[in-house]
């Protein structure tokens, strides 16, 4: 149960003009906050004295009500501001996540709450019929800025009480920066609207603008690059010093997702594009000359709408926290909870259906091409309701048919696993992508070959569920109109958990993935699912940002580079030592790993591999988090290295203990976990291309108890590209304080379970 504990709250200093101070709770972190000479809020981050954030200012550009003259006074949220109220607090609770990495996590920081107030003179539409007028009345506008300092990072967010002044408002750009104070190395994607699976570019910030062409991946389904030098969240860098920095939100809800611009030498203003006016609000062409921040200064910079603009808000309200978290040592990243900290606690009273989940899925053979999600050839185009299915010619290549989905129902029963995702069930895959059609799915309608009855009933029988399958195809309103109906029928044969996905530009045309509607929509749809009883899985959705604390159904989301593209050309061995330090820091990722046949024209005419071992597959079920965990490749395939497949049926995927023992982003990642409500333990380790050496003490077990210890690891001479399948099974008996020496291949790792005797 949650103990919480407000230990004190004081201080109001009215009409200050420059702000205090606050550290984190041991004093690392140090967060400054004042006003400039031109009342613009400024705040600046030090650890252990060491400057993170340079002195930086933050701010709302906001939008002009369409009556008001372009010449009266400027209506942002950017300067202007005098002090009225400071209160800092502390705050200490320890909280019980539903499903994660550790038991419990305990929620420590002291606060500051700048309440800000700015006088402008405000122009405003008084007349009516035809005698329209202008006046320019005094306004006073209220904000708070929240600071949130913890032991390893920082969380800001703006506050918009509600007031007679600023009811309703339409954002252009929130412009917080990120005042960095040197030429950091980072691993960066390309900022996108649209996409986020792209392999990770590792570069000086100065050098991100000369490899942006080359970075983004412009095969994507839905590309929307905006800027040289515009890079996603979240963004971790690495100082010359050894400070590791990492940028991200946390709790973006009715709200859109925040890429970052860095501003660089060769920046002559900020490149936001705009899109064009809406209805009721057009650009404020005032607003954007406020002075360029100096070099290696990032900038928020949210995704627009279909009309450019960045949020329509209705006060009173908040935007989410922006959080930068830092440590001198690697593994305090891939530990830290400050982004599901910040988030709000579980919203759902009964979370008794919500369970961590092993599956398999029809699913590998599509993605590599060797069969269809759709069940016939034979029309140029579909419309749902003019078809008889039963009357169509198959096509002889349809993945989701009884038969095999038997199979697999029959591999999951066997071997522990708990559910079975299907694909390509549903009606409607024959020109599914890509053509701007809004009835693409009913969600409803099961092709001739799937039974839905018999399948599930037949699942049922032998402990096992089927997982639903919604792809979208990004028609987002004809998603929303059938859903309804589509978790009804889930619920009447029995489905617990969803996966949809978002393939496509966004229909209505215009909008994109990651803005305020669409995040609306996403969370949305894991509301209307909990009511269910429903979990969520959500492919090509916007990146987590700790949203799973609040709404625990949402157990996966995709949102990076999954396993998926090992069939598309590959990624690099370095990509997910790469991920836990970004993309994770959300929330899970459904990776979809376990390929053991890496070479796929094995057994199929796909020419792609994946560039790991069959010992590193098996690490990922530890270094890449998620209570929501595939055996992705084929019954046969795992049948072939069966001895090896016994990892994936033991591993579990919800942990009391989580110990990250090395890390360095790029490089490799060791993680030791202990199983949810057992003595067990289980330690991955997974390394980019230059292999590497790890040595483990077992400091961690329990004093006096013994381990059955089985060790799968790289054989001496596996190597990702030309001996993948090359591992060794070693048993032995292990006890406190023990040391394992384990060598990883180039692009392997090795996976180890401990279970007590
Ligand atoms: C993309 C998803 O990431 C993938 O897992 C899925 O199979 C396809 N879309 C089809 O929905
Ligand atoms: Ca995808």
């Amino acid at each position: 149960m949650t103990t919480k504990k407000i230990l004190f709250a004081l201080l109001m200093l009215p009409m200050m003009a420059v702000a205090g101070n606050v550290t984190s709770p041991n004093g690392n972190i140090e967060l400054k906050f004042s006003l400039d000479e031109k009342g613009r809020p400024t705040y600046e981050m030090s650890y252990k004295t060491r400057p993170v954030v340079l002195p930086s200012h933050l701010g709302l550009e906001l939008a002009r009500d369409k009556h008001a003259s372009p010449n009266l006074a400027e209506p942002s949220l950017m300067a202007g501001f005098h002090i009225v109220d400071e209160k800092t607090s502390e705050f200490d609770e320890t909280w019980r996540p539903v499903w994660g990495e550790t038991a419990t996590i305990r929620n420590h920081y002291n606060e500051l709450a700048v309440t800000l107030r700015q006088k402008t003179d405000e122009p405003k539409y008084m007349g009516h019929g035809n005698e329209p007028g202008l006046a320019l009345i005094p306004h006073m506008r209220t904000i708070v800025i929240r600071f949130r300092v913890y032991d390893d990072g920082i969380g800001f967010r703006y506050e918009f009480p509600q007031q007679e002044e600023l009811n309703y408002f339409v954002i252009q750009e929130e412009r917080s920066e990120f005042a960095m104070a040197g030429d950091h190395t980072a691993w960066w994607l390309p900022g996108d609207y649209d996409t986020q699976e792209q392999e990770t570019q590792q570069t000086k910030l100065s050098e991100i603008r000369g490899r942006m062409q080359e970075a983004v991946n412009w095969g994507n389904s839905s590309v929307a690059v905006f800027s040289e030098t515009g890079v996603q969240t979240s963004l971790q860098m690495k100082s010359q010093d050894g400070l590791y920095i990492n940028i991200h939100e946390a709790a973006c809800a009715d709200y859109a997702t925040m890429h970052l611009e860095l501003v660089d030498a060769q920046t002559k203003s900020m490149t936001t594009k705009l899109g064009g006016g809406s209805n009721a609000y057009t650009p404020n062409p005032k607003s954007s000359g406020y002075p360029l921040p100096k070099p290696f200064t990032f900038v928020s910079h949210l995704t627009p709408d279909a009309t450019g603009l960045k949020g329509c808000m209705q006060t009173p309200c908040t935007t989410p926290w922006r959080t930068v978290m830092v440590s001198d040592d690697a593994r305090d990243m891939l530990s830290s909870n400050l982004i599901l900290n910040l988030n709000e606690p579980c919203a759902l009273e009964d979370v008794s259906w919500i369970h961590p989940t092993k599956y398999c899925g029809v699913w590998w053979e599509m993605i590599v091409g060797k069969s269809s999600w759709n069940y016939t050839d034979e029309f140029p185009s579909i419309k749902l309701d003019n078809i008889d299915w039963q009357k169509v010619k198959p096509n002889g290549r349809h993945a989701a048919n009884n038969e095999k989905v038997k199979r697999y129902i029959d591999f999951a029963a066997k071997n522990g696993l708990d559910e079975v995702l299907v694909e390509g069930w549903n009606v409607g895959w024959e020109d599914w992508a890509n053509l701007w059609k809004r009835d693409v799915f009913d969600f409803q309608t099961a092709y001739p070959d799937f039974d839905i009855k018999m399948l599930n009933d037949y699942a049922h029988s032998k402990g096992v569920k089927l997982l639903m399958h919604h792809e979208t195809s990004s028609s987002t309103q004809n998603y929303e109109r059938h859903m309804e109906k589509a978790f009804q029928l889930m619920n009447h044969y029995g489905y617990d958990a969803v996966k949809t996905g978002y393939v496509g530009d966004i229909i209505p045309r215009g909008d994109h993935h990651y803005s305020q509607s669409m995040n609306n929509h996403y969370l949305y749809v894991v509301k209307e699912a909990a009511k269910h009883h429903i979990m969520v899985n959500a492919h090509e959705a916007t990146r987590p940002t700790g949203l799973c604390r609040t709404y625990p159904n949402l157990v996966g989301n995709e949102s990076a580079r999954g396993t998926e593209y090992e069939a598309f050309g590959g990624s690099r061995p370095d990509h997910t030592c790469i991920l836990p330090f970004t993309r994770l820091q959300g929330g899970p990722m459904d990776y979809t790993p376990g390929i053991f046949v890496t070479k796929l024209k094995e057994w199929s005419d796909n020419t792609s591999w994946a560039r790991i071992t069959i010992a590193g597959s098996l690490a990922l079920y530890l270094t890449m988090y998620s209570p929501l965990q595939m055996a992705a490749d084929l019954p046969e395939h795992y049948e072939r290295f069966d001895d090896a497949f016994q990892f994936i049926r033991d591993v579990a995927c919800d942990w009391d203990e989580s110990i990250y023992l090395e890390a360095e982003p790029a490089d490799y990642i060791t993680v030791a976990r202990k199983a949810k409500g057992t003595p067990n333990w289980f330690i991955g380790g997974k390394c980019d291309e230059n292999g590497h050496q790890s040595v483990i003490k077992l400091d961690f077990l329990d004093k006096g108890r013994k381990y059955d210890c089985t060790i799968y690891a790289d054989a001496p001479d596996a190597h990702y590209e030309t001996n993948p399948q090359a591992y060794t099974i070693t048993k032995k008996v292990v006890k406190k304080g023990d040391t394992l020496k384990l060598s990883e291949a180039p692009g392997g790792g090795f996976a180890v379970s401990l279970i007590a005797r």
